[in-house]
This record gives structure tokens, sequence and C-alpha cells, in this order.
């Protein structure tokens, strides 16, 4: 038997790794503690720890946890930026992620976002309730024909692509490695200096790393057209969240469409309605009426929840039984 420390556990995550766990071989315990340098001693007795976007792996808690005899971190998200992977080498913890979960959940969001920043669909909804059947400043823009840059085309870009071409527009992508199917599916690739510059709406799907990071700053923005719609469903820190703000105020920025935000960690997935937020830049960006904030939300589809749980599942049973690690993050 296996005992797995599940941190970040939401009613949710308990409910679906319940559902489909097989009980005779992994227990779960649940914490709803963030994983963090000062949380890691909860991983006493267990072999096997499993966290989420925002625990932050970094080498102090990588170190508390190998201390406490952790062999195996358990990613139940694609992206492992928050974790210290040198740290877990060095201190010989193995680490697994999944690496796709329905991108269509993730493409799908994408579209949400675009579609109601752009025909204000909350706005309308809002208003309705309270009799004002009023459309001033309610008016959008046809998706029909509108140049859309994709920045990354793996599985969520290329789904993406592929939906926003299905509205008819002009799919213009960068990536390092251009895709010969996408290209025979009638997407043109560019240089990122082509996508910022001819795109009316960008929409950002590269991972996260030092080459990444701030790509949308001063710069970048200043190549943009004017009134551009920068969506962003990928990672926080993607977006220098100053400069973006500045491209709010002078209107360069037309619309933004956030579901991650770099200081994302100490807000989404919480109830915070009862607190003084002290977080000035969100506050700012929640203050732009075209701005459309959601809380790490993309992912969350029941199909997508589902191929979480069985591959997190599968991942640690591999492990278990002392079978090569198909999703190791080497
Ligand atoms: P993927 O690994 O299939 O695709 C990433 C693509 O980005 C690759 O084609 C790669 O060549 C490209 N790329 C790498 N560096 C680049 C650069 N400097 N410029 C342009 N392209 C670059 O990843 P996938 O599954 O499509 O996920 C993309 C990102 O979406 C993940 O890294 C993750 O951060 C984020 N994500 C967000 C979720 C949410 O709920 N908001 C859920 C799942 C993933």
């Amino acid at each position: 038997m296996i005992k797995v420390a599940v941190f970040s556990t939401k009613p949710y995550d308990q409910e679906y790794f319940d559902r489909f766990a097989d009980k005779g071989q992994l227990q779960f315990t649940y914490f709803d503690s963030p994983l963090n340098k000062d949380t890691a001693n909860l991983a006493t007795g267990f072999e096997v720890i499993c966290v989420f976007v925002n625990d932050k792996v970094d080498r102090e808690t990588v170190s508390q946890l190998a201390e406490l005899g952790v062999r195996l971190i358990a990613l139940r998200c694609a992206g492992y930026n928050n974790v210290d992977l040198d740290a877990a080498k060095e201190k010989g913890i193995r680490l697994v992620r999944v690496p796709a979960y329905s991108p269509e959940a993730v493409a799908e969001h994408a579209l949400a976002l675009i579609l109601t920043l752009n025909r204000k669909t909350h706005k309308a909804y809002n208003r309705v309730r309270e009799g004002n059947f009023s459309l001033n400043k309610l008016m959008g823009f046809n998706l029909h024909r509108k140049t859309v840059g994709v920045i990354g085309t793996g599985k969520i870009g290329a789904t993406f692509c592929r939906i926003m071409k299905g509205m008819g527009c002009k799919v213009l992508a960068f990536d390092l490695y251009p895709s010969q199917k996408l290209i025979e599916e009638g997407i043109q690739f560019g240089s990122i200096d082509e996508v910022f510059q001819q795109a009316d709406i960008i929409s950002l799907h590269c991972p996260l790393n030092p080459d990444t990071k701030h790509m949308i700053n001063r710069e970048s923005l200043s190549k943009m057209k004017q009134g551009i719609m920068i969506i962003n469903t990928s990672r926080g820190a993607l977006i220098n969240t100053p400069d973006i703000l500045e491209g709010l105020a002078s209107k360069k920025v037309g619309f933004l469409g956030i579901d991650v935000y770099e200081q994302e960690e100490n807000l989404f997935f919480k109830d915070l309605s009862e607190m003084i937020i002290e977080d000035d830049l969100i506050l700012r960006l929640i203050s732009y009426p075209n701005v459309l904030i959601t809380s790490h939300q993309a992912y969350f589809t029941r199909e997508a929840m589902e191929e979480i749980t069985h591959t997190t599942i599968d991942n640690i049973r591999e492990y278990a039984d002392g079978e090569k690690l198909t999703n190791e993050v080497i």
C-alpha cells in the first residue's frame, strides 16, 4: 500500500480521487494546505506526494521532502515551472506530471474569454436581470476575418488554432517548431514580431520558462495594433503586469482576458470575498471594464478532471509497481 499526501486539495479533487482510485493499492490523505517550505512537514510518513500548479516546490521544500523520505512528486497538472528540477534530481526525488489532458478544455476557455470580452455577455446578463434592456456600450466586433495570433502551437495552441479557423479567422502562429500539419490545415506561421504586428487578438499557449517570461512587456506591446486583445490561459508570468497596466491605461490594450496571473498563488482557488485583498496590481486590473479575469479554471471540465485523475493514479501506480515512469519529467 502506497500512502499519498495530496496538497492543495479542494472538494472536487477529493471527489475525483476517491471515485477512481483503487483503494487496495493507494491510500490518499488530503491536505487543504498548499505545499511550501512551511508546510512540507505535513509530508511526514509519505513516500509519494501529489501537488498542483501553485504549490511551491522550491529548493528548500525539496530538501525537506527528501529528509522526510518522499521519493516521488506527482504533479496533477501539465506545467512544472513551480518545481526546482535540479534540486529534485540532486535529492533523488522523481517527478511525474499529466502532460496532456483535454487540450480542448483550455482552448475552449480561451474562446470563452474572447467572446465574453468582445460581446460583453457578462454585462448584458446583469443588465437584463435589472430590467435594463439598453444596448449602449455593448457593441462588439465580428471575429470573422480578424487575424488571431497564436504563440505556442503545442497541444492546446493547435486546438485553439483550429477553433479560431472554424470561426472564420486568419490564424497567424509562432512556435519555435512550426507544425507542418497545421500549415497543411491552412494555419500560417510567421516570426514573433509578425504576430505582434499583424494580430487583432493574441493568445498565449507556450510554456513559462526563462525565454518566455514577461514576453508581453512594454517593448512587445509597442509593436502591436492599437486596441489589441490579449488572452493568457498559459502561465501568469508570460505577461509583465505593470507593463500591461500601462498598455491598458494608454488604450493600446483594448481587451485583456487572463486565466492566470503572475502573483496568483496568494489569491486563486480561494474564497477571499470577506477579506481585504492586498494586491494592488490585481485590484487595478479588476477595475478596468475591458479586463476579464478567471482564476485558473481553463482546465476545469469534467473530461479534463477525469483524465487528470486517471493519469495521476496511473503515474503513481507505475512507481509503486517499479515500472518505467511514462510521464516522468527529467
Ligand atoms: P505543449 O508542450 O503541448 O505546447 C507548448 C508549445 O509551446 C510547444 O509547441 C513549444 O514548441 C512551444 N514553445 C516553447 N517555447 C516557445 C517560445 N519561446 N515561443 C513560442 N512557442 C514556444 O503544451 P500544452 O499542453 O499546449 O500547454 C501549454 C501551456 O498551457 C502549458 O505550459 C501550461 O502552462 C498551460 N496550461 C494552462 C492550463 C490552465 O488551466 N489555464 C491548463 C493546462 C496547461
